[in-house]
């Protein structure tokens, strides 16, 4: 469970004062799929960099199974981005000149699991988003697609409870979106929570609950009014 107190996010520039975060109060179940959408600005990704680690609230907490993310050492910090939660980001990141097979294992790499015995985990991600053809492959040679499928698999190798993902179609067209959002709805089939930032309202209406921001606070939360899960799911990602 995912449980964010009173969290604040403050900039400050000379002497002003801006809350990227204004005070935000959100519970996350696991097993959830929830989207965060927004206008440009609106507090989106603080939020999400907040539940990853990769930033820190000014005040406020973030609890996540328990434990205060604040409290966690260095260390700690390193096994919870790559053991408990999974990131995709608009813009893929993944390394260029590494394969699929490095990309992917990298997470499983960066907790201390080297070697032949990776190689079960990266194929089993690899066919979770339908690329273990695609393996040897230098991931600057994949399409735009491929790569942020390439993503999608790091982001599940580790075999983490939650998949945080920022604008996972933000640079995608329709037909690839479109793979991309059944991938994840295939992945909280399988019991994945997973929270996604989007300003696609088609794409928030894939998740079970949207909750909307607006300057840096949560102004909206409503279940969300989809089909039911089959027309989302009963087809396999492998296109
Ligand atoms: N390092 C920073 N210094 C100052 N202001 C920042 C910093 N990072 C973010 N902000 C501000 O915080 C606000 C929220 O930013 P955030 O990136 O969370 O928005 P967002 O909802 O994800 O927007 P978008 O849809 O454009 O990605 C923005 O106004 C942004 O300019
Ligand atoms: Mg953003």
């Amino acid at each position: 469970m995912i449980c964010v107190q009173g969290a604040k996010k403050v900039y400050k520039t000379g002497r002003k004062e801006f809350y990227a975060l204004a005070g935000v109060d959100l519970t996350i179940q696991n097993g959830e799929f929830i989207a965060i959408t927004g206008k440009s600005g609106s507090g989106k990704s603080t939020l999400l960099n907040m539940i990853g680690t990769l930033d820190r609230v000014t005040e406020g907490s973030v609890v996540v199974d328990g434990r205060d993310l604040a409290t966690l050492s260095g260390k700690e910090v390193a096994q919870y981005r790559n053991k408990t939660v999974g990131f995709v980001f608009q813009s893929f990141y993944l390394e260029p000149s590494y394969s699929v097979y490095d990309n992917v294992e990298l997470p499983l790499v960066l907790a201390g699991s080297v070697g032949r015995r990776n190689r079960a985990r990266v194929e089993e991600a690899l066919a979770a988003v339908g690329l273990v053809s695609k393996i040897k492959e230098k991931a600057r040679d994949l399409s735009g697609g491929e790569q942020q499928r390439v993503a999608i698999a790091r982001a599940i190798a580790g075999d983490p409870a939650y998949i945080l993902a920022d604008e996972p179609c933000g640079n995608l067209d329709t037909a690839n979106s479109e793979n991309i959002m059944r991938i994840l709805a295939a992945l909280h089939d399988s019991g994945k929570t997973i929270v996604m930032v989007t300003h696609d309202p088609e794409d928030a209406r894939r998740a079970d609950r949207i909750v909307t921001m607006s300057d840096g606070k949560i102004v909206a939360d409503t279940a969300s009014a989809r089909e039911p899960a089959a027309e989302a799911t009963s087809q396999t990602a492998t296109a």
